[in-house]
């Protein structure tokens, strides 16, 4: 029925029409054929939130009062959840805020996997492991496509740094791609429907992302069947013809000289010259049309939802998921804090800075940002505060151009000004801060990162904490033992310098807009944290395999040497310690397991245990269970389930392992396959805390 409307358009069209429609003719548009009702295709970023509003076709904002929306944590945060139904939330949020604005396409999820922790788009992606990335991707693009809006996953793929991210050559063999870097991809193509993928600006292989015929036709197309909306980063696409003769649908890009694009005028050229066949263009219109209907744009245009703005409830689910994001990393009978306290210091940049509005397309006019020390005072109100900074932020010097007309040149990296005026304005922070957390019984530090490093466009030069708070840390920490330390970072950080004197660390990812009355509801114990780490945390830069092998960032090519061993893959294969395995994550109550048991249901494992909260907080245990294929390979996780608990209360849970847990790519074959035989099972609450094992025969 649709295919054929689709067909009747068609035909209807002309090639001028057919080429306005896939090709921006605004900053976040393409063209609409009026006389045939087809309207504009709407874009916004982003991951966090609906993005403020541009001028059509200069990167200046409209200062329109009423793009100030939901801000979202970022999903480095995310993950750190472990929890399908909180990812669904985000989504059912970010589709109703889209379409509420007007948009047709939300350029969220970013899910690429974290290869390195010094890529600075890490705050936006989910994590080093490609079944947790999947399956909480999946339920971000149900939750926004309920909204009659189309998700865009992004990057694909491959796109796991910044440095060079234009023209860099990520070359990633076949079986590696299937297993790591197309996984989450796959399962938002295959199990969550979703309608519209954005092609990387790197090279896969020797060939553009957005020219990629074996990726996009091949692959994304034929292999998982995707029939709607390909397009490419802003700026992705370097050739009219190789563009056009893959299966890339819209071409977006930076700059406003939207006739120029290669898939405008030179592609309309080239078609009445015979170079490139019409039919190639049919194909992208027929998805495009495809995605309209999909999204009641075109049809049944009446019944398609209108969406909520700024809703009350989308802040509650904003909060509910910075909540569960947070991660207790160590905890020596510090924390919580008495909620009887008299008297707090509070030491930090980051307990009053403000992130939203920052960081790259991510970027967000949050209708509010909670900072950690306001969150406190909302929570404690009559609490005596004195609030210390701590170290020093430069600020950054600001260009007369829009960062994004900027970002297809290579960016200067602008150097932390470290000069004579720094350094005094530095030690003149410590210092203070130093001798307050003498007199001060209590004490918290909010450290970490901020949106200069967390950002796209830039990767980090190393895992070190900026602006002196090593020295920070370790000097509070030698004046007041208990200071409770929280960083904020969109990815690992190196903590050898202080971690082993802290006696509670505290770190999340960007939390969005509850993020201090969150912070605040854990640190004081109103909820005990339950978030786990998405990712590894390791004592140094070359414990993670990209460095160790020297393949990050690479030069003109970016050689994925390590293959499959990404992440906690890695330390478990060559036995290399983590400061803070993945998977980790302490909470205030404490949990026991008894009744350990499996049966097979079909193709299915069953594997039954109970669980009781033995201590005294409502709390959340992650039970994850890792699969080992091969004596010597690392165990990997194939299945989580997120527990609740009463403090007292037991539960019999179920979790379950279906054929993906066993198939392997095989690469002679090229598709996927259960491999029988024995497994190893090892069931736990984080990749190296296993509280169960067994073996099974597939
Ligand atoms: C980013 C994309 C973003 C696009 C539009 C690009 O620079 O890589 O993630 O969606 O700009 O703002």
């Amino acid at each position: 029925m649709i295919e054929k409307k689709i067909e009747a358009i068609l035909k209807e069209l002309t090639l001028e029409e057919k080429i306005g429609m896939i090709h921006g003719s605004g900053l976040f548009r393409t063209a609409g054929v009026e006389r045939l009702g087809i309207k504009p295709l709407y874009f916004s970023d982003g991951p966090m939130g609906v993005r403020e509003e541009f001028q059509n076709d200069k990167w200046i904002p409209l200062n329109r009062g009423d793009d100030r929306g939901t801000y979202l944590p970022g999903g480095s945060a995310i993950a750190c959840t472990w929890n399908p139904s909180l990812a669904h939330k985000y989504g059912q949020i970010l589709g109703r805020e889209a379409r509420a604005r007007g948009k047709d396409v939300i350029l969220a999820p970013s899910i690429n996997i974290i290869r390195s922790p010094l890529c600075g788009r890490n705050f936006e992606y989910l994590s080093e492991d490609p079944q947790l990335a999947g399956s909480l991707a999946a339920e971000m693009v149900k939750g926004i496509q309920e909204s009659d809006v189309a998700a865009c996953a992004k990057h694909f793929v491959a796109n796991n740094q910044e440095t060079n991210r234009l023209h860099v050559d990520a070359i990633v063999s076949e079986k590696t791609l299937h297993e790591i870097y197309f996984k989450a991809f796959r399962d938002v193509a295959t199990k969550a429907g979703i309608l519209a993928v954005m092609t990387a600006y790197n090279k896969l292989n020797g060939e553009y992302c957005s020219h990629g015929k074996w990726l996009l036709n091949e692959i994304l197309r034929k292999e998982w069947g995707f029939k709607y909306l390909t397009v490419s980063d802003w700026g992705a696409v370097h050739d009219s013809k190789e563009a056009a003769e893959a299966a890339l649908d819209v071409e977006m890009s930076v700059t406003s000289g939207f006739e120029n694009y290669h898939f405008a005028m030179p592609l309309l050229e080239k078609i009445k010259k015979g170079e490139i066949s019409e039919t190639h263009i049919d194909e992208k219109v027929r998805n495009i049309l495809r995605t309209m209907f999909a999204i009641k744009k075109l049809g049944d245009t009446e019944n398609r939802k209108k969406g909520a703005y700024n809703d009350r409830e989308h802040r509650a689910g904003a909060y509910e998921i910075a909540l569960e994001s947070i991660v207790l990393l160590k905890n020596e009978g510090v924390l919580p804090l008495s909620k009887n306290l008299k008297k707090l210091l509070v030491i930090g940049d980051n307990a009053t800075r403000l992130h939203a509005h920052k960081g790259g397309s991510a970027e967000i006019k949050a209708l509010y940002e909670i900072p950690p020390l306001l969150g406190i005072r909302n929570r404690l109100g009559d609490l005596e505060i004195r609030y210390a900074r701590g170290y020093y932020v430069p600020e950054k010097e600001t260009s007369a151009r829009h960062w994004q007309e900027l970002s297809l040149e290579e960016r200067t990296e602008m150097e932390n000004r470290l000069n004579e005026e720094i350094k005094a304005k530095q030690r003149e922070y410590l210092e203070e801060a130093v001798a307050l957390a003498k007199d001060y019984e209590h004490v918290l530090v909010f450290a970490g990162l901020n949106r200069e490093h967390d950002v796209e466009g830039a990767d980090r030069k190393d895992m070190r904490l900026p602006y002196g708070q090593d020295e920070l840390i370790s000097e509070v920490l030698k004046a007041n033992p208990n200071a409770v330390i929280h960083i904020l970072s969109g990815s690992a950080v190196d903590m050898s310098a202080w971690h082993g004197r802290a006696k509670a660390i505290l770190w999340s990812g960007y939390l969005g807009m509850e993020t201090g009355n969150a912070l605040a509801d854990v640190i004081f114990g109103n909820a005990s944290p339950s978030g786990k780490l998405a990712q590894t945390f390791a004592y140094a830069l070359e414990d993670y395999s990209s460095h160790a092998i020297g393949e990050f960032p690479g030069g003109k090519r970016v050689l994925y040497r390590e293959e499959e061993l990404v992440g906690y893959r890695h330390f478990l294969k060559n036995k290399v310690k983590p400061l803070f395995s993945f998977g980790h994550g302490l909470s205030y109550s404490e949990f026991s397991f008894s009744g350990f048991t499996h049966e097979k249901e079909g193709n299915l494992f069953r594997f039954r245990f109970n669980i009781k909260n033995i201590g005294s907080f409502d709390a959340a245990e992650t039970v994850q269970v890792y699969v080992q294929s091969e004596e010597g390979e690392p165990r990997v996780l194939k299945a989580y389930k997120k527990i609740f608990l009463k403090r007292g209360e037991e539960k019999q849970a179920s979790i379950i392992l279906d054929e993906d847990a066993f198939s392997r790519y095989d690469e002679e074959a090229k598709r996927f396959a259960v491999k029988k035989g024995q497994y190893r099972i090892f069931i736990g609450t984080s990749v190296e805390n296993i509280i169960y094992r067994t073996e099974i025969e597939v």
